[in-house]
């Protein structure tokens, strides 16, 4: 296999249509291919229309070229084979071509900006891990451990703490993208003598696993940002909800919390301050609504893991019912590294709205499986090319699901939506905690739906009926399709339930159960009908008579 080193992106909205974008991209391909260069240039098209302004139009049609983000436009057709003589050929960036600076704003002006990102360039939360030994607390001081705890306690103020974090900009990594500075300030505002800071490090979403290399490669990392948010909320004490199957994380936490009490990093009196910290560590007992950050609180008090109903939030009425700080692993494994460098350079990564880093898992029919730090606002053409190095050979890109089971169902013509909170959330989709599926032309939609309707309903707690029932109708109905046996009328039914199950159930698990069938409905209606009024699983995949998924 050769890894692709440059992609060439063609604007195909409508107006670069009428312009002249399809010859363009014909001549383009043509002229890779003269240079026999298919197999590591990638030409693809490259929906602006979300992207640019009405000044954009000046520039149409755009062609992108990456890794080197340069940004042209506009590109006659018959421009195509000078540019991949000049740029991809010879290595030269084409300036006559290059669309006038003043002109890229908004989101291009953004992906101009990005010019050389490489592969695992832009570490901060992963940035020791599989560098440092996880269970030397001297490798992790040697490599600025501990540095921003000791700025934090000697130095600056909760309030000041707090202050940096806010401007920075982060937002909560565990799946809804809160701020995270916001929910600390409330907790700190929060009346009580006795505060919890609560390490959400469950991760029992399918497909992901970004926590687990957090925790197993750099465990001080989670630490030191836990005492510098129990500084700053005014909690002495805080605990970790680890993932039952965690067994070599749940390991190397015990150790490095031992080491760095031993070196006076947690207990009393940290860095000879009036502050003193202690952590525990909570092995969960494997349940994926145990993630959902209140049924994680009841779980730790050693009831039954069911979410509570909200309000009252954890914020004010959390662990035993005190003000409690609940933050995922990435979230926290960012607060050090802004507070040794700044709220400004934090927010000089990624994008605007949402700044900093993401670190995805990536999964599917793809070349390159694994974890990834790459910076928020790049797209999932990017992730899937640059990162995933491509689809596997003779696979082409179906559809994504971001975020894991309650993640959207992303069709391959929303690829070039940037991946950042903002972004996805205008395109109506969701990031997700960073689960990243990539599916190829033989994923069947019913299929995958199906499963992950056979997942909610396993995994609902059963405390609220809508969810413990509604589920298991979900299922009902996505096993009918798969079957041949379904009716168009079940679509309606399904959207009607899953705007049901969105209003009215407790918590996220039951909310989001139907995010999937939604999109796939959206999407792939299409390929749904077929199963219903043909009889028929145009992928194969579906066997249009195969048994329910025993209980
Ligand atoms: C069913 C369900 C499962 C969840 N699982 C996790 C999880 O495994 N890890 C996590 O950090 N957040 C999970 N969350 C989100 C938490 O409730 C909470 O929003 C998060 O821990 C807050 O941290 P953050 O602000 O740092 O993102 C889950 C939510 C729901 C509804
Ligand atoms: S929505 Fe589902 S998982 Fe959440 S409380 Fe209700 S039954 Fe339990």
């Amino acid at each position: 296999m050769k890894i692709k080193r440059s992609m060439i992106l063609v604007s195909n909205d409508p107006e670069s249509i009428r312009l002249g974008s399809q010859d363009l991209f014909r001549n383009l391909t043509e002229a890779v291919e003269s240079y026999n260069l298919q197999d590591e240039v990638v030409v693809s098209t490259i929906d602006v229309s979300t992207m640019y302004d009405v000044q954009h139009a000046n520039i149409l049609p755009m062609v992108i070229v990456h890794p080197d983000a340069a940004v042209y436009g506009p590109v006659k057709p018959e421009d195509g084979r000078y540019l991949v003589e000049e740029h991809i050929y010879k290595g030269r960036i084409v300036n006559d071509l290059l669309a006038p600076p003043k002109l890229l704003t908004g989101s291009i002006g953004w992906l101009r900006g990005r010019k050389g990102y490489n592969p695992a360039e832009q570490r901060i939360v992963l940035e020791r891990a599989g560098r440092i030994d996880p269970e030397s607390i001297e490798d992790y001081i040697t490599a600025n451990g501990y540095e921003a705890l000791g700025k934090a306690v000697t130095e600056m103020t909760p309030e000041s703490v707090i202050d940096v974090l806010e401007k920075s900009g982060l937002q909560g990594r565990g799946g809804a993208g809160f701020p995270t500075g916001r929910k600390w300030s409330f907790v700190r505002a929060a009346q009580g003598e006795k505060k919890y800071v609560v390490c959400n490090a469950d991760e029992s979403e399918p497909g992901t696993f970004k926590d687990r290399i957090v925790l197993e490669g750099d465990p001080h990392l989670t630490l030191e940002a836990m005492a510098i948010a129990g500084y700053a909320i005014g909690a002495d004490e805080g605990y970790i909800y680890i993932r039952g199957e965690y067994g070599v994380a749940y390991q190397r936490l015990q150790q490095a919390i031992t080491q760095a009490e031993e070196l006076g990093f947690l207990g009393n009196n940290i860095f000879g301050a009036d502050f003193s910290f202690h952590i525990h560590v909570h092995a969960g007992a494997g349940a994926y609504v145990c993630g959902e950050e209140t049924a994680l609180i009841e779980s730790i008090e050693g009831k039954r893991g069911e979410p509570r109903s909200r309000p009252p939030y954890p914020t004010t009425n959390g662990l035993w019912d005190k003000p409690t700080l609940v933050n995922n692993v990435e979230t926290l494994a960012n607060v050090p590294a802004i507070l040794r460098n700044g709220a400004e350079w934090y927010k000089s990564l990624g994008t605007p709205s949402s700044p900093g880093t993401k670190v995805y898992t990536i999964m599917g029919n793809v070349n390159f499986r694994g974890v990834i730090e790459v910076p928020m606002g790049i797209t999932l053409r990017e992730v899937i090319n640059i990162y995933a190095k491509g689809m596997k050979p003779g696979s082409t890109l179906k559809l994504a699901q971001t975020g894991g089971s309650s993640g959207s169902i992303i069709p391959a013509d929303l690829q070039d939506t940037p991946m950042d909170f903002e972004s996805f959330r205008k395109a109506g989709v969701s990031l997700g905690s960073g689960a990243l599926l990539i599916c190829d032309q033989n994923t069947c939609i019913v299929d995958l739906i199906k499963v992950l309707a056979q997942f909610f309903r396993f995994e609902s707690c059963g405390k609220c009926t809508p969810c413990r029932i509604g589920t298991q109708r979900l299922y009902d109905i996505t096993e009918r399709l798969s079957r041949g046996q379904g009716e168009l009328a079940d679509l309606d039914i399904a959207l009607n339930l899953i705007d049901e199950l969105a209003r009215t159930s407790n918590c996220g698990l039951g909310q989001t159960a139907g995010t999937a069938f939604r999109g796939m409905v959206t999407h792939f209606r299409d390929e749904v009908e077929a199963h219903i009024l043909r009889r028929e699983c145009p992928v194969g995949v579906c066997s249009m008579e195969s048994e329910m998924i025993p209980d």
